[in-house]
């Protein structure tokens, strides 16, 4: 018996290895930068600017693709402030956000004041807070006042693509802690996770506001992830409608979550349940998150990123 156990064990581990609660996916690390290409000048469709990698990548100058599409940027979201790097960096002149750190764009002014407090404070913490920790720390109240009414005044771009699938590109996490498709292709079983890959490896990589995301998710998310959203799943969870709207567009100082980055979304429910994230208004999510498992926070998550922002 002891034997079988044993054989038993050793036959499971490595599916304990991609489990339920291997959570790595829902958490990118930014690899090791290499060096950075500071010659080949990048052009992007329908922008006259060039910029080359190093320019791209540049914390203190990000690029700015299409100036006349957005209102002037304060210093603090174009430029940043050393040591806090420019917010449009990571969240774009549009706040639309990179998949690795969130939108921003139409979020309440208080809500994304607290959301700064927050970090500053250590009650958003996690190894995917750590840069927003830094950064909160670093800033004056007067900036973050000034990016938030930046980001708010914003409208929400229909950026990410959820797509239903049983299998996935196979997939690395390269710049940006963002994931590209393996050059030699491949694919592999999505499992429990949100897989998200640029529609463009090169204009990700050069962070053009244009060209956005496909977030690949478990086949049957969406319809899942309705039913709990409309009628919280006979106790599982609580309408989100009732704090954020009838249109889960936001009401009051209570944030949007329609069209929102899903592994973002994935990422805050998972926190808000793990105690990651918690927060004077954040207590409000405590009992919806409760008894939520992983399987439900994704089919969330995927049906709340297929609506329109
Ligand atoms: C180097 C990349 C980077 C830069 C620069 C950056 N952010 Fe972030 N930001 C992130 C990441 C990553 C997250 C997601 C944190 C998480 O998942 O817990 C985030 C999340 C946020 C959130 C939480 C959004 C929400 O919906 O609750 C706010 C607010 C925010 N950032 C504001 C800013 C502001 C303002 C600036 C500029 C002063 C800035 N960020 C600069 C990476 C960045
Ligand atoms: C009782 C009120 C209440 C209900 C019900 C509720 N929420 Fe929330 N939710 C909030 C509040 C308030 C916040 C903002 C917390 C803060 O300011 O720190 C929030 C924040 C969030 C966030 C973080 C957004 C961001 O930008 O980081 C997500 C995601 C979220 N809620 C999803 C949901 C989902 C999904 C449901 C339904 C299954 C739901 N909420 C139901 C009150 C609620």
């Amino acid at each position: 018996m002891k034997n079988f156990v044993c054989v038993l064990g050793i036959a499971l581990l490595p599916g304990l290895a991609i489990g339920a609660d291997d959570l790595e996916w829902a958490y990118p690390v930014t690899p090791k930068p290499g060096p950075l290409d500071n010659v080949a000048q990048k052009q992007m469709p329908g922008s006259a600017k060039k910029y080359t990698q190093a320019q791209i990548d540049d914390g203190f100058n990000p690029p700015d693709w299409f100036p006349d599409e957005h209102p002037p940027m304060p210093e603090i979201v174009a430029s940043g402030k050393k040591p806090a790097r420019a917010c449009a960096l990571c969240h774009l002149p549009t706040g639309n956000g990179h998949p690795e750190s969130s939108s921003l764009a139409g979020l309440p002014v208080p809500y994304l004041v607290r959301q700064m407090a927050e970090f500053k404070s250590g009650n958003r913490k996690g190894v995917r807070a750590t840069t927003m920790i830094e950064i909160a720390k670093a800033i004056s109240d007067a900036d973050v006042r000034a990016a938030g009414e930046y980001f708010a005044a914003l409208k929400p771009g229909a950026w990410t693509k959820v797509v239903e699938t049983d299998t996935v590109p196979k997939s690395y996490v390269g710049s940006g802690a963002m994931r590209f498709a393996m050059p030699a292709g491949g694919t592999e079983p999505i499992g429990n996770r949100i897989i998200v890959l640029p529609q463009d490896p090169v204009r990700a990589h050069s962070r053009d506001p244009h060209s956005g995301f496909i977030d690949y998710v478990p086949a049957g998310s969406i319809a899942k992830g309705e039913a709990l959203v409309a009628s919280g799943g006979a106790g599982r969870t609580i309408q989100c409608a009732i704090c954020h709207g009838p249109s889960l567009k936001g009401l009051g100082e209570v944030p949007g979550i329609v069209g929102r980055p899903p592994i973002y979304v994935f990422r805050q429910l998972h926190d808000l349940q793990t105690g990651n994230r918690s927060g004077s208004l954040a207590e409000l999510m405590k009992a919806v998150v409760a008894k939520l498992t992983v399987e439900e926070m994704v089919a969330i998550s995927a049906y709340l990123g297929s609506l329109e922002p």
